[in-house]
């Protein structure tokens, strides 16, 4: 049998105290102590070295949307901010909703992507679930329980049968939870007062009231802390819900609106100091174009992008001492394998080989070291730790800015049937 190639990361501090070699060999973790000679050796005794992250909420458009971002480049901001695996979702052009526009996008994935991917399936009263769960999806949704950009709303009627369905597949429901109220949309107070943090708990509410069969939720990106403490699922946040309020930008910045809306200063504070109860931290990496966002405010796209400094701008937070490397890990890459079913990424013989490899010390956040093809964020200036090297499948597949193929994969759901039409 071929041998397969060994690389050593020496003098890693594991979280915890321990300080250790790590053998990979191939895709995983074969050894974890004291380590001999390999293939390829790094020293890390300077550096932070993190599982490399999953982010179970990003929009890698394509298509007749690649002037925002496409796989390729998605990929790319990806892999240099540290995140190895991501579940797309299927509001893209084509949405999601027939196996045969399932299974083109699987392929221009396959194409193009320089990271692992797992796809989502769209959900409407016409879609044939059980066929897109054969189809290879991993969840269903983001399912729009309000409009939102490229995503049109389903009706209660629509989402009581689908999440009865869903949960007879054994699969997992993604929410997008929201209520929108009438009223002008001309500046990001109004859109945070259309798009309510009360209305977002009635929605919590109301999705909770139409699983009548105990199907799992996944509530993406809950803006504050009442629903976090109302969802009854799985709580995913944003960074940009955790370090970003509509206060510190002006009122017409059509870059800091997104759905669910930027809050107040003191409601992320709080929903900050819900840290515990939040399962996932994903980015909702949701691209638009400088020109899109100029079009005047109630026109403007929702969405900023996010995959890139979704690991940094925590690991900005560790080097602080403001939160734990642990917690971090946790909800950055062991709760979203666990919840895809892969197996974690970590410091035990078994685990993915899948790490970034990091100074210890921040850099200022700015769009043109990203590469996004929006060209623009909405943390610039904010600080990050950035990595110097991610490894992917044992693999080092970003060094010092530059990009090398690694053999990223498709993580098709559970119920995936090859060859089911
Ligand atoms: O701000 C958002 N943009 N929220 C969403 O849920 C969708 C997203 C998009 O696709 O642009
Ligand atoms: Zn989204």
């Amino acid at each position: 049998m071929k041998r397969r190639p060994t690389l050593l990361l020496k003098n890693v501090s594991i979280p915890g105290g321990r300080s250790a070699d790590i053998l990979m060999e191939g895709t995983t973790i074969r050894h974890v102590g004291a380590g001999s000679d390999a293939d390829q050796v790094i020293d890390c005794s300077q550096l932070l070295v993190v599982p490399a992250a999953v982010d179970l909420h990003v929009h890698m458009r394509g298509g007749p949307q690649a002037a925002k971002e496409d796989w390729e480049s998605g990929s790319r901001s990806a892999i240099a901010g540290g995140v190895t695996v991501v579940a797309d979702q299927p509001n893209t052009i084509p949405a999601l909703t027939t196996p045969e526009a399932f299974a083109a996008r699987v392929a221009d994935a396959k194409a193009h992507s320089l990271c692992s991917f797992a796809i989502n399936s769209g959900v409407t009263a016409a879609t044939p679930l059980a066929a897109m769960w054969e189809a290879g999806a991993s969840a269903f949704g983001e399912t729009f329980f309000a409009p939102s950009s490229y995503g049109d709303a389903v009706d209660a009627t629509t989402l009581t049968r689908a999440l009865a369905e869903i949960g007879r597949l054994g699969a997992v429901a993604t929410i997008h939870a929201e209520e929108v109220a009438p009223g002008e949309d001309s500046s990001l107070v109004d859109h945070a007062r259309i798009r309510s943090a009360a209305g977002e708990v009635r929605a919590v509410e109301a999705v909770s009231s139409c699983n009548t069969t105990g199907c799992r939720i996944y509530f993406c990106h809950m803006s504050s802390s009442r629903s976090v403490a109302v969802a009854k699922g799985i709580v995913e946040v944003t960074p940009h819900h955790l370090f970003l309020s509509h206060e510190t930008f002006d009122p017409l910045d059509t870059l800091g609106k997104m759905n669910p809306p930027l809050r107040t200063e003191k409601e992320r504070k709080d929903l900050y100091a819900a840290w515990d109860r939040i399962d996932i931290i994903a980015s909702d990496h949701a691209p638009h174009t400088r020109d899109e966002k100029s079009a005047g405010f109630a026109a403007a796209p929702s969405g900023v992008p996010g995959v890139e400094t979704l690991l940094p701008l925590l690991l900005a937070e560790v080097v602080a001492k403001r939160i734990s490397l642990a917690d971090v890990i946790a909800k950055t890459s062991q709760n979203p394998s666990r919840i895809l079913g892969i197996e974690p990424a970590g410091f035990e013989p078994g685990c993915r080989a899948d790490f970034v490899l990091c100074p210890r010390k921040e850099t200022t956040i700015t769009a043109e070291n990203l590469h996004s093809r929006c060209g623009w964020t909405p943390f610039e200036g904010m600080k990050g730790v950035f990595p110097t090297r991610v490894i992917m499948g044992g693999q080092v597949v970003y060094e010092d800015g530059e990009f090398r193929k690694g053999d990223p994969a498709w993580i098709p759901g559970k119920g995936y049937r090859p060859g089911r039409k």
